[in-house]
Order: structure tokens, then sequence, then C-alpha cells
């Protein structure tokens, strides 16, 4: 029977990540079984805990069970035990879990491959503070970012989130702090506002085109909240990351990108913590972004 892997998350059916590490494998020459497992928050430990006995070797995990994967595992890798969040798990030898977080890495590596964006010296505004979030702030400070301003819905968990990575450049801003800057380089949305027909909270919205007053972000092309010099990027892919990009174009980021070249890399590091190799990204890129194209159709 081949090796069995999974990625846990809630909604999950539109997950791309079944697809990515079965074509890594093939191109690895290595058998494994990987299928994704619907499971909200409460539900994890258990639904973790039945795929540990019934032989699972590792696991991914996404929104919203990244903190609670930190939590479930016994030991971490130094990056996770940072950041709290966990999006890969790979079985110990006792049956309990080791995680690390590939998401940062993943980001930065995007970031550098297929934008050319290098965060050294750059101002980032970043919007949320959930486990995807974690991951990408600390990873952008260790980058040599600038300044790191994050805003978040619920305003206990940035001040926590900066407290945690305690470095000046980090900063809790609102929503207005984080967008009405006309220095910064790069936009982050880490918010989970896409999934299930989610929209960002009213005060979010008024933030966003908080230049525009009266309009929404989807039917004006007049937005201008942005400077001219500033990018947009979304951690998620597909229909999820349409509402953000949407209103990045119309508030005319000079370039704008979904999170797909992150999802392939940090699959990639989860991959290599799980067989020792690090696949060849580029033609997984390339199948996942024809793959995704063909169904926005
Ligand atoms: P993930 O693993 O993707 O980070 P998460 O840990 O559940 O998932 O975090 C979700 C993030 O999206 C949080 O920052 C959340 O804000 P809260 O901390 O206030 O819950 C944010 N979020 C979710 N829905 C949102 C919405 N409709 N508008 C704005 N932010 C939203």
């Amino acid at each position: 029977m081949p090796a069995c892997y999974a990625v846990f998350g809630q909604p999950i059916a539109h997950s791309l990540s079944p697809c990515i590490h079965l074509a890594f494998a093939a191109q690895c020459a290595i058998a494994l079984d990987y299928r994704a497992i619907e499971t909200g928050r409460a539900d994890f430990p258990e639904r973790l805990a039945q795929f540990a006995r019934a032989g699972g070797c590792g696991a991914n995990v996404t929104l919203p069970l990244k903190h609670d994967a930190h939590l479930a595992c016994a030991t971490l890798t130094t990056r996770a035990q940072r950041c709290a969040s966990v999006n890969t798990l790979r079985r110990n030898d006792d049956a309990t879990w080791h995680g690390d977080s590939t998401d940062g890495v993943g980001l930065l590596r995007d970031l550098a491959e297929r934008h050319a964006f290098d965060p050294r010296g750059k101002r980032i505004a970043l919007l949320g503070a959930g486990g995807a979030a974690r991951a990408v702030a600390f990873a952008l400070v260790d980058a040599g970012s600038d300044e790191l301003l994050i805003a978040n819905r619920t305003p206990g968990r940035v001040v926590e989130l900066v407290q945690a990575i305690d470095d000046p450049r980090a900063r809790a801003v609102d929503w207005r702090g984080a967008l009405a800057r006309a220095d910064v380089d790069l936009v982050i949305n880490a918010t989970s506002a896409g999934h299930a027909d989610a929209a960002f909270d009213a005060d979010v919205w008024a933030a966003l085109t908080s230049r525009d007053s009266g309009t929404t972000a989807a039917t004006s092309a007049r937005i201008s909240a942005l400077a001219p010099h500033t990018a947009c990027y979304d951690l998620s892919y597909g229909a999820t990351a349409s509402g953000f990009l949407t209103w990045a174009h119309a508030a005319g980021a000079i370039h704008v990108s979904d999170g797909l070249g992150m999802l392939v890399e940090q699959a990639a590091d989860s991959f290599a913590l799980w067989h020792g190799v690090r696949p060849l990204v580029a033609p997984v890129y390339a199948s996942m972004r024809a793959q995704l194209a063909a169904t926005s159709a």
C-alpha cells in the first residue's frame, strides 16, 4: 500500500494540494496516496488521530487549522514554534507529530522567483493575523523588510502577533493605517475573507476604498487608494482571491498576484521534509496555473 498523506482544512474541496503532491510524486517516482480531508477546528484533533491510526505519514493543514496544528505537535521546528503556526506535519516514530511551517519560505521564494520582489528595505502592509499571516509576518521581518504594518479585523490578535515578533519594524495598525500610506511597496491579503463567499467586513472595505467615498471596490474604476508603485498579493488563489485582486486592479496596483506560486513552493518544502528531495516547482506551477485557468474559464 502506498504511504498515505492528506491535507486537512475547511473548506477543502477547492484545494489543489492533492494535485500538486501527486504531480511531485510522479516527477520523483515516489508512490503515495494524498487526499483532502474536510475538518473544522472542533473535529481536527480526533480526525488527525484517526489519520495517524490508519497509518498516515504526513499532512498539510490549511485554514482554519494552522494554530491548532501547532498545538497538536509534540515537536516543532524553530520557525513553527516562533510563529505558532504549522502547515506541515510529519509522523514521528513514536506516532506523535512533528510540525513545521513552510508558508513563510514559500511566499519568499514565490516573490523572488516569479515577481522579482525582494523584501529587503521594503514597507509592507499585511492584512490578517491568522495562521498564514503569522507565518509570513515572521518571514518578511527576517528577510529584511524595513517596516511591516499589520492590520486585522480582531485587533487583539494583531497586538499579540506584534508582541510575538518583538521587532520595532513590525507594528499594529488599523485597516486605514495599513492601506492609506503612500509609501507601502506591497499589500498582502492574508485574511480568509474570500472563502465561502464571505466579504471583507464593511470597515475593511471602507478603508480599502477610503479615497473614493460612496462607491464600492467592486463597481468603481476610479478608486486610487494605492500609491503608483504599490503591488498587491493575495495568499489564496482561484475564486477565493478574486475579491481582493479585483479591488487591487481597480485601485491601480502596479503588480497584482494570487498565491498560487506560494502554494506550490510551500508544498515543495513539505514534500522535501517528507521524502528528502525537493521536486522541480516550475512544471507543476505551470500545470496548476493552466488547471486554474481552465476551471475559471
Ligand atoms: P489562515 O490559516 O488562512 O490564516 P485563520 O487562522 O482562520 O486562517 O485566519 C483567518 C484570518 O482572516 C484572520 O486574520 C481573520 O480575522 P479575525 O482574526 O478577526 O478572525 C481574517 N478574516 C476572516 N474573515 C474575514 C472577513 N470577513 N473580513 C476580514 N478579515 C477576515
